[in-house]
């Protein structure tokens, strides 16, 4: 019996850290975890030097596990990460071999699209900057069902970029970039728009995860093409598992959800 329960905090080794253009792709080996769904994600603490100027970071830091993958005694967990701040940059630090604290996995998963009959528009998975993420393993979920996904991706520039070439490989992405270095010049939701508006728009259902005003943008112009969609957000959190009320953001018909306990995954009819 593992010392910890599967959702207790537990020390993972780090099997491998590489850069991945401008953001970092580390692997963890979860002994004692079940393996997590798309969507769901990690609180992480390094073993050590974590609390390293003044103190910070302090609290773990929330990840999304990108992609999952069984391994020689237990669970491969894949993250993506940007450091912009003390406790991603020590992340990006990590090396082969470190310990990583990790509780998880928490939160709600996407779920599949609702309408699979036969000739469906299948899944159109939306992701801007880091929050590319938790789409990566929402892609393979879906290709081992056979469910037609279209993945649309944008970045602001090439320093805020990366991940293609580690999560997005095998499969086809239609890009976009702020500033015109890859892809169409402008936002990803320019790329949904044009998709959103041809004739199989009807049955299918987004997936997106990124910046707030992105995820604005997608769950307006799904509104406007009666589309379903599921928004993966983010907040800022303390515990992750719905004691600290941290996380907490307002319902759009009043009253407050916990990020961490009732989504980061919101669906939206
Ligand atoms: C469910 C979830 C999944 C995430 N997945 C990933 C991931 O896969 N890869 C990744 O690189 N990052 C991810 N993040 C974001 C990551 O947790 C934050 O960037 C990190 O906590 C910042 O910590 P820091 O110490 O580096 O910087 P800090 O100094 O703590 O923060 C830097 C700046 O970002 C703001 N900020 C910090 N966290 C958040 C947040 N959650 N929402 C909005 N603003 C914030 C702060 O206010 C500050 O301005 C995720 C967050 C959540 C909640
Ligand atoms: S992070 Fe503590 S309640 Fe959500």
């Amino acid at each position: 019996m593992p010392e910890e329960t599967p959702l207790g905090r537990r020390l993972c080794r780090v099997t491998e850290s590489r850069a991945s253009g401008g953001y970092r792709v580390f692997s963890l080996l979860d002994e004692d975890g079940p393996e997590p769904q798309p969507g769901q994600f990690y609180m992480l603490a390094t073993e050590s030097h974590w609390e390293q100027g003044g103190g910070r970071p302090f609290l773990p830091r929330a990840l999304s596990v990108a992609e999952t993958g069984d391994a020689r005694g237990g669970v491969r967990l894949d993250f993506l990460i940007e450091g912009i701040g003390p406790g991603t940059d020590r992340l990006c630090e990590l090396v082969e071999g470190e310990g990583v604290w990790v509780n998880g996995p928490l939160g709600n998963a996407f779920a599949p699209p609702r309408e699979l009959a036969a000739g469906a528009a299948g899944a159109i998975l939306v992701g801007g900057g880091i929050g590319i993420a938790p789409l990566a393993g929402l892609r393979g979920r879906f290709a081992e069902r056979n469910i037609p996904t279209r993945v649309l991706l944008g970045f602001r520039d090439e320093a805020h970029s990366g991940g293609l070439d580690d999560l997005f490989s095998c499969c086809e992405v239609r890009l976009a970039s702020e500033d015109g270095h890859v892809g169409h010049q402008g936002y990803v939701t320019d790329l949904l728009a044009k998709m959103l508006e041809g004739d199989d728009a009807a049955s299918a259902a987004v997936y997106a995860c990124g910046p707030p005003p992105m995820l604005a943008a997608v769950q307006a112009l799904c509104e406007r093409n009666k589309v379903p969609c599921e928004l993966a957000m983010e907040s800022p959190m303390a515990c992750g598992f719905g004691a600290c009320y941290g996380c907490a953001v307002p319902k759009p018909d009043g009253g407050f959800l916990r990020l961490c306990v009732d989504g980061p995954v919101i669906r939206c009819a």
